[in-house]
């Protein structure tokens, strides 16, 4: 038996505005709330137990998840009152656990979608005796993540949240979001205050002389914080690039909800999805996107790389590169929107108003 924490109390700013009205990891992606797919990949490794760490809009959860039991997992939800950041949301479901003192408990970010081998985690912590084992994958740029060098036998020598300056940029290996830490070790991070993990429990244990075990990776790996990562992960669970047992029907171009509507010569492609009860009109072109539930998008509209709240409507010749329409969004016809425009949730753009060319 393995137990997991998944960490989804974070607030999704950055994800604004899809995640107004919905935490982000209940954004639905090829077709399921974002959870959906790292619930099964947990299951799928042998997790049977899940303590699911809520805080903001905690309320949603439950609902949609219930206690697990069709999805083969008992489920629990802990909300916090107060968000406690990443160290103090793990301490604050400890009572939760079953698991032994010396036994491995898995950790997951809840924005992260991968093809990591999940037992092989598991097998180097115990391989190594290791405290904390932890995820790491290579990325470009890796100013937004937490940095972790290891030695050659893969152990932790460090760890630097977010580096600031040119310096502390010493490798292109980061925190993953992936833990498995032994259970004791869970039990002394302080309860009842904000802790972070990255910042305060990983420097802390390190500095104490705790073996860190590191594992990099080089399999399918992104972090769905920002609109267009989030886009590209949608369509990457629908082309079957990101492996996931939860997305609802045979990977391939496109993805389509049993309501959805979709003219017959509207084209589809790029690991576009079109959710329940949303309509595609004629000649409509949209590619690698995510068209959530009862949205319209209209004749001739073209489509790409984007995201339609639930219920949104895009009008007829509308052009979408790169841009995120909030739930309930009205954009009216002939509109130009793209380069990481937002559109808030019940925004109404009237027809022939915004462009990015000359041309009208
Ligand atoms: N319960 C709870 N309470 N969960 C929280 C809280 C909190 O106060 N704050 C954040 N979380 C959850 C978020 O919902 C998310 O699933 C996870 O913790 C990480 O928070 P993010 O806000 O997504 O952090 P990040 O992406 O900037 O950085 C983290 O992930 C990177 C990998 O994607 C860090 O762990 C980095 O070190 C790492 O490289
Ligand atoms: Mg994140």
């Amino acid at each position: 038996m393995t137990e997991a924490i998944l960490l989804v109390g974070g607030k999704g700013t950055r994800l604004r505005p899809l995640t107004v009205n919905t935490p982000k990891p209940m954004v639905p992606a090829a077709g399921v709330p974002f959870l959906a797919h790292q619930l099964a990949r947990a299951r799928a490794a042998g997790v049977d137990h899940v303590v699911m760490a809520t805080s903001y809009l905690a309320e949603v959860f439950e609902p949609y998840f219930g206690d697990g039991s069709q999805l083969g997992l008992h489920l629990e939800y802990v909300t916090e009152k107060e968000p406690l950041g990443t160290g103090g949301a793990i301490r604050n479901v400890a009572s939760r656990l079953h698991s032994a003192a010396d036994a491995p408990v898995l950790i997951f970010n809840g924005d992260i979608l991968t093809g990591l081998d999940i037992g092989a985690l598991v097998d180097t912590h115990t391989r190594t005796g290791a405290d904390v084992s932890l995820h790491l994958t290579r990325v470009a740029d890796p100013r937004a993540y937490g940095l972790v060098p290891t030695d050659d036998s893969g152990r932790v020598t460090a760890f630097l949240e977010k580096p600031q300056t040119p310096e502390e940029i010493v490798t292109d290996q980061i925190n993953a979001g992936a833990y498995v830490f032994n259970r004791s070790v869970i039990d002394t991070i302080p309860a009842g205050r904000p802790v972070s993990v990255e910042r305060e429990t990983f420097p802390g244990l390190l500095s104490d002389g705790a073996h860190l075990q590191g594992m990099v990776d080089s399999t399918y790996w992104l972090d769905l914080g920002t609109p267009e990562a989030f886009v590209r992960g949608s369509a990457d669970l629908v082309l079957g690039r990101a492996p996931s047992p939860a997305v609802p029907g045979r990977c391939g171009d496109q993805l389509v909800l049993a309501t959805a509507q979709v003219a017959p010569d509207a084209k589809l492609t790029g690991g576009t999805v079109v959710g329940a009860g949303a309509t595609v009109g004629a000649g409509a072109r949209v590619d690698g996107s995510t068209v959530l539930d009862d949205a319209v998008i209209a004749p001739g509209a073209d489509v790409r790389d984007s995201l339609i709240g639930a219920g949104a409507r895009i009008g007829a010749g509308t052009l979408l590169d790169g841009a995120v329409v909030g739930d309930g969004a009205v954009v009216g016809e002939h509109n130009e929107l793209r380069e990481g425009i937002r559109v808030w949730c019940g925004a109404r753009i009237p027809a022939g108003a915004v462009r990015f060319s000359s041309d009208q």
